[in-house]
């Protein structure tokens, strides 16, 4: 298939995906696909759905397997390559590093996120189920993409792996999903559950965003913003704990549903008086900490955030 691909659409670049039991196997394949033409090779360290042993994520949660299976790769091959990390580890970093030392060039992530979706509440089978039984299975789409980006994040601003080059996804389906996963240090974007969802079709909806955003901004390569977010991310305790974001409404796009009010009432600061005649919050600014729930809960986007510098304040 690789062949055959790269015969048809010569100027695409084509990525192989390649998995082993041991070395023999991942010699094996590296050497086959470099042979069919592939340009770069993925090692799959992280699919969480493995028949047998030390496969799949097995490897990736071992930091000794990956060193040891990217040297194999590494030795087998001279095209670039990427080694797939698994998030059903705490430390993504650990492994990404050993890879760097087995001689990948780039880090390719997340796969997808042990779980389990749902539990039937009738026949108490978790979901999706096989004849009666479930088990846990690899979670992916919209929902994994904050834990993606925090995952891109943490390896691009670590000093030790920061120059190798990441092949991002994890619930990307907009153009401003792939922008945001290259602001964080991604070069390049991989797509699978969107695609399954939608079709290859969003794919041009994605390169259209990516080049309107890019001709806004000026951008004449995407080199001129890959990484710009990672300054802006600090630690904790970094963070100015005397400034408050206050809440800004924005009465225009305001229609009155009183769902900021309520959250801030009810699971927040009671921060936001209601006039229920005419149903428009307002701030009670003694009270308010720059918690943000009233705007996470707006679904009209119609509060933004005013930072404010105080005195002293402790929280
Ligand atoms: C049905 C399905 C099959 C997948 N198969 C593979 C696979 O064979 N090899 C692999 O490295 N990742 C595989 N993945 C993981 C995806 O490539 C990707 O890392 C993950 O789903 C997160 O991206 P997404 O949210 O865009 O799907 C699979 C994901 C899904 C949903």
């Amino acid at each position: 298939m690789i062949r055959k691909l790269k015969k048809e659409f010569p100027s695409k670049v084509i990525i192989a995906s390649i998995m082993g039991q041991n070395e023999e196997e991942w010699e094996y394949l590296a050497k086959e696909v470099t042979k069919a033409g592939a340009d770069i090779i993925e090692l799959n360290f992280s699919c969480p759905n493995m028949k047998y042993k030390g496969t799949g994520s097995d490897v990736g949660q071992d930091p000794k397997a990956v060193k040891k299976f990217t040297e194999t790769v590494r030795h087998s091959t001279s095209l670039p390559i990427l080694a797939k990390m698994t998030p059903n580890i705490s430390d993504m970093r650990i492994p990404a590093r050993a890879s760097k030392e087995g001689g990948a060039d780039g880090i390719a992530a997340i796969n997808t996120i042990k779980s389990i979706t749902d539990v039937d509440i009738d026949t108490c089978v978790p979901e999706p189920q096989v004849n009666g039984k479930s088990s846990l299975g690899g979670y992916s789409g919209q929902a994994v993409k904050p834990i993606a980006l925090r995952y891109i994040a943490e390896m691009t601003s670590d000093v030790e792996i920061k120059d190798m080059n990441y092949s991002a996804m994890g619930g990307i389906y907009t153009w401003k999903d792939a922008v945001e996963f290259m602001l964080l240090g991604a070069t390049s974007i991989q797509v699978t559950t969107a695609v399954m969802e939608y079709g290859y079709r969003i794919i041009d909806d994605l390169i259209l965003g990516l080049k309107i955003y890019m001709k806004e901004k000026n951008y004449s390569n995407v080199s001129d913003f890959v990484g710009l977010a990672n300054k802006n991310l600090i630690s904790n305790d970094e963070l100015d704990k005397d400034t408050v974001e206050f809440p800004k409404f924005n009465y225009e796009k305001c229609i009155g549903c009183g769902r900021c009010y309520i959250s801030c009432m009810d699971g927040g600061h009671q921060a936001i008086n209601f006039d229920k005649e005419n149903r428009k919050p307002s701030l009670n600014g003694k009270n308010c900490v720059g918690c943000h729930l009233c705007k996470l809960v707006c679904q009209q986007n119609a509060i933004s955030t005013v930072g404010k510098r105080l005195k002293k304040k402790t929280f």
